[in-house]
C-alpha cells in the first residue's frame, strides 16, 4: 500500500469546523470551491468532542462534519484525534501526563504530551482510533488516515523507566552485554540488577540539559527507546484502524529534521510519509530542499505528502514574518519538485481563540475572498488543477546520495568533546547546499540504503559506523564511485564506544588516512586552507571549529592548513580505492571550500550541473511513471532571472514551448516545469 489514489496533487489542509457554527461552514465551502480546495484534514484535535467522558462516545458533530465534506465532494484525510487528550483522561488516569527531564510530573495541559507508556493512554487511544475507523471506513471520501499528530518530546516517568528496562532486556538479553555496551566500568556504574537502571535525566546522568551526559550509551539508548515507545503508540492505532479499514493508507505528520524521533525506524510502518514544513526563516531554501529529500528518502524515493505549511505566517515564534507575495506558491512548487504529491496547509480557516488565532490561514477571521493570501491560494489551486496528474508518482533519478543518520546525529551532539559547536545539521547542510547550488539531484538516504545505484556518496559527520556500511562504501569506490566523508566521522561503534583503531576507524582503508590528533577552536579562529586540484590552480578558503591532523596512509593531499603548528599538513585528501576514490575533509571548511571539493568530485563523474553559476536558481528533475521527464526551475530571487534552456520542452504551467538554448526569463519567484521532449 502506498499513497492515496489521486488524479491530481491533493490541495487543501487542516480544517476544524467544530470550532465555529455550521452557518460558517457554507461560507467555508464556497471559498474552498473558489480556491479549488479538494482535500480536507479533519478531526486532528477532536478527542474531547468525540469522547466527552470515558463511557460516552458522541459522533454527532463529527458525523456532520464528515458528511458535509463528503457531500461537497472533498477528499478527507481523517485523523484519529489523539494529538491532544481530554482533561477527564488526565484526571481519571494520572499516569497519562508526562514526567519531564527535570523530573517534574506534569498536570493536565497543552497537547502532544501523553506518556507513551501509559496503559490508559494506550488502551483509550487505540479504542478511539478503532471506533473512528469503524464508523467512517466505508466512506469512499476518506482517502487517508492521519494518526496522532507530530509525535515528539520525551517522558521520564516510572512507567517509561519500566518500559526502558524491558526494551533493554530485549536489546541486550544479559546485563553483561549491557554493561559492556554502556562501558559502565567507567565511574563504577556496573549494573547488577535491571531495576537499578534509571532513565538518563537531569536527576541522574545529565547536567546542563539533554546533551550533557556522563554516559553516552544510556542516553543514546533512551533516545532510541523513546522513539520506539511513541512508534508503539502509532502502531496501536494503526492496528485498530486495520480492523475495519484494510485498504486506506495511514500516515502521521513528521517534522522534517526533527532530532527526537528516528524517522528511519518509523518509516517502514507508514503507508506513505507526510510532513509539516515550517522553515525557521525565509533564507532556508536549501534547508527545505534537503528536508524534502530526506522525507522522500524515508520510503526509498516514494513521493510524500506535504501535510502542512502556512499560507502566510506562523504564530509560535517570537517573530512571525509573512511569506512575501509569490513565496507560498514558490515553496509549494519546491515541495512538488522534490517529491510531494500534495500541497496542504495549516490551516484552512483561522481559529478565533487560543494560541493559534494569529496563525496564518487560507480564510481569515473576516471570511473574505479578497485578501492577498486567499487570492494567491486560489491562483495556486487553479494552477494545480491545470497541471492535473503530470507529476504524480514521479521519481527522482539521483546519481548522488547523502547519508543521514539519527544515531550519528545523537552521538555527535551528546558527546563531550571535541567541540559542542559542531552541529550535525550544519555540517550536513553545508554539503547539501553545495549540491543544491550546483543543480544536482540528491537522494538523502539511511545508512542501510542500497548504495549500488549511486556514483557519489556523501557521508558528512558520520560519527557512528554501524553494520556493513564500511564494506558498502568501499563497494561504491571499488566500482569507480566517489565517497566523501569529513572530520568526526568513523569515530564510534553502535554503542558509542570508540574504535580501538586509528581514526576514522573502519573508514580508514577507504580514506587512506589516519587522524593523529584533533584541535577545536573558538568560532572566530580561522585556519586558512589552500585547495589545489593539481593543475597549478589553487584557492584559499577558511576552516573553523574543528581541525583534524591527518597523516596520509596512501592518500594524496588536496588541501592543506596554512596556520598554527600544523601549517602545511593535510586538511583535504583523496585516496584511490579500486577504480574510485575516498575523499576526506578533515576540517570545518567554509561553504566555498565545501563547494570546491564537491565540484571536483562531481566533475570526475560527468554529473550534469544545472545552472551551477546562477545563484538561487533551483532545479530538480523528476521522472513520471510513464517515463516523462519533468525539469523544475525555481527562481528564489525577488528579481527576474534570464537563462538559456538546457533542454527543449513545454512549460506545463504556461504552455510555452521552449527550444534548447532559447533564452527564458523566470519572473521573480517564478517557476517553470518543463515537460522535456521525448527526443532531447
Ligand atoms: C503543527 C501542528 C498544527 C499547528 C501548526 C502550527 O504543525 O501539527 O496543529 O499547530 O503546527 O504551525
Ligand atoms: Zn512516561
Amino acid at each position: 500500500m502506498s499513497l492515496p489514489p489521486a488524479a491530481k496533487i491533493a490541495f487543501g489542509g487542516d480544517y476544524n469546523p467544530e470550532q465555529w457554527p455550521p452557518a460558517v461552514w457554507a461560507q467555508d465551502y464556497q471559498l474552498f470551491e473558489a480556491a479549488r480546495i479538494d482535500t480536507v484534514t479533519l478531526g486532528v484535535f477532536d478527542w474531547a468532542l468525540i469522547q466527552p467522558a470515558e463511557d460516552v462516545y458522541d459522533f454527532a458533530l463529527l458525523d456532520q462534519i464528515v458528511q458535509r465534506a463528503t457531500d461537497e465532494g472533498r477528499s478527507i484525510c481523517l485523523a484519529t484525534a489523539t494529538g491532544a487528550h481530554p482533561a477527564w483522561l488526565a484526571r481519571a488516569y494520572p499516569d497519562v501526563t508526562r514526567t519531564d527531564f527535570e523530573g517534574r510530573k506534569h498536570r493536565y495541559g497543552q497537547r502532544h504530551n501523553a506518556c507513551p507508556s501509559s496503559p490508559a493512554f494506550r488502551r483509550l487511544s487505540r479504542e478511539l482510533a478503532r471506533r473512528i475507523a469503524e464508523r467512517y471506513a466505508a466512506n469512499p471520501a476518506v482517502i487517508a488516515w492521519h494518526i496522532g499528530n507530530e509525535y515528539g518530546g520525551a517522558c521520564y516517568c516510572e512507567l517509561c523507566a519500566a518500559g526502558f528496562r524491558d526494551w533493554l532486556r530485549k536489546q541486550y538479553t544479559s546485563l553483561e552485554a549491557l554493561n559492556a555496551a554502556w562501558y559502565t566500568t567507567f565511574w563504577s556504574h556496573t549494573f547488577a540488577e535491571w531495576d537499578e537502571i534509571e532513565p538518563p535525566s537531569a536527576l541522574t546522568e545529565h547536567w546542563r540539559g539533554p546533551d550533557h551526559t556522563a554516559f553516552q550509551g544510556i542516553t543514546l539508548d533512551y533516545l532510541r527507546f523513546m522513539s520506539d515507545a511513541m512508534l508503539t503508540n502509532f502502531l496501536d492505532e494503526k492496528a485498530a484502524i486495520r480492523e475495519s479499514s484494510p485498504e486506506v493508507p495511514v500516515t502521521t505528520n513528521f517534522m522534517g529534521m526533527y532530532r527526537q524521533i528516528d524517522y528511519h525506524r518509523w518509516a517502514p510502518h507508514l503507508d506513505f510519509v507526510s510532513w509539516d514544513n515550517y522553515p525557521p526563516d525565509d533564507t532556508s531554501q536549501p534547508r527545505m530542499a534537503f528536508t524534502h529529500d530526506l522525507m522522500r528518502g524515508l520510503k526509498d524515493g516514494q513521493p510524500f505528502w506535504l501535510m502542512e505549511q502556512t499560507p502566510s505566517c506562523t504564530a509560535c515564534r517570537d517573530i512571525n514574518p509573512l511569506k512575501r507575495p509569490g513565496v507560498m506558491r514558490l515553496w509549494s512548487w519546491q515541495s512538488v519538485a522534490h517529491g510531494a504529491d500534495s500541497v496542504l496547509f495549516f490551516q484552512l480557516r483561522a481559529s478565533r481563540g487560543a494560541c493559534e488565532k494569529y496563525h496564518g490561514a487560507v480564510i481569515g477571521h473576516a471570511g473574505r475572498a479578497d485578501t492577498r493570501v486567499f487570492r494567491e491560494v486560489a491562483e495556486l489551486g487553479a494552477e494545480l488543477d491545470r497541471l492535473g496528474g503530470a507529476t504524480l508518482g514521479a521519481r527522482t533519478a539521483a546519481r548522488v546520495a547523502m547519508l543521514f543518520d539519527w544515531d550519528s546525529w545523537w552521538a555527535l551532539e551528546i558527546s563531550d568533546g571535541p567541540s559542542r559547536l559542531v552541529r550535525y545539521q550544519q555540517v550536513v547542510l553545508a554539503y547539501y547546499t553545495a549540491l543544491w547550488q550546483a543543480g544536482v539531484d540528491v537522494d538523502v538516504v539511511p545508512v542501510t540504503a542500497d548504495l549500488s545505484r549511486y556514483d557519489v556518496v556523501l557521508a558528512p559527520a558520520l560519527h557512528m559506523i554501524k553494520g556493513d556500511l564500511p564494506q558498502r562504501l568501499e563497494g561504491v569506490a571499488a566500482r569507480g564511485g566517489s565517497v566523501v566523508t569529513t572530520f568526526l566521522s568513523g569515530r564510534v561503534d553502535e554503542n558509542d564506544n570508540a574504535f580501538l583503531a586509528d581514526v576514522p576507524g573502519p573508514l580508514g582503508p577507504l580514506m587512506g588516512v589516519r587522524v593523529d590528533e584533533w584541535d577545536a577552536r573558538e568560532p572566530q579562529f580561522v585556519n586558512p586552507v589552500w585547495l589545489s586540484a593539481g593543475t597549478g590552480h589553487q584557492i584559499e578558503v577558511e576552516s573553523r571549529l574543528l581541525f583534524e591532523l591527518v597523516i596520509p596512509q596512501g592518500a594524496e593531499v588536496v588541501g592543506s592548513y596554512q596556520a598554527d603548528f600544523y601549517a602545511g599538513t593535510p586538511a583535504v585528501t583523496r585516496n584511490r580505492f579500486g577504480s574510485g576514490h575516498g575523499w576526506y575533509v578533515a576540517a570545518g571548511l567554509d561553504q566555498q571550500g565545501v563547494s570546491w571539493v564537491l565540484r571536483q568530485v562531481l566533475a570526475a563523474h560527468d554529473i550534469d550541473l544545472r545552472y551551477p553559476d546562477v545563484p538561487d536558481l533551483e532545479t530538480t528533475l523528476r521522472v513520471a511513471p510513464d517515463g516523462t521527464r519533468l525539469l523544475f526551475l525555481l527562481n528564489h530571487r525577488d528579481q527576474p532571472v534570464e537563462v538559456a534552456a538546457i533542454a527543449p520542452g513545454t512549460d506545463l504551467l504556461s504552455g510555452t514551448r521552449i527550444q534548447r538554448g532559447q533564452q527564458i526569463t523566470l519572473a521573480p519567484r517564478g517557476v517553470i516545469i518543463l515537460h522535456l521532449n521525448a527526443d532531447p
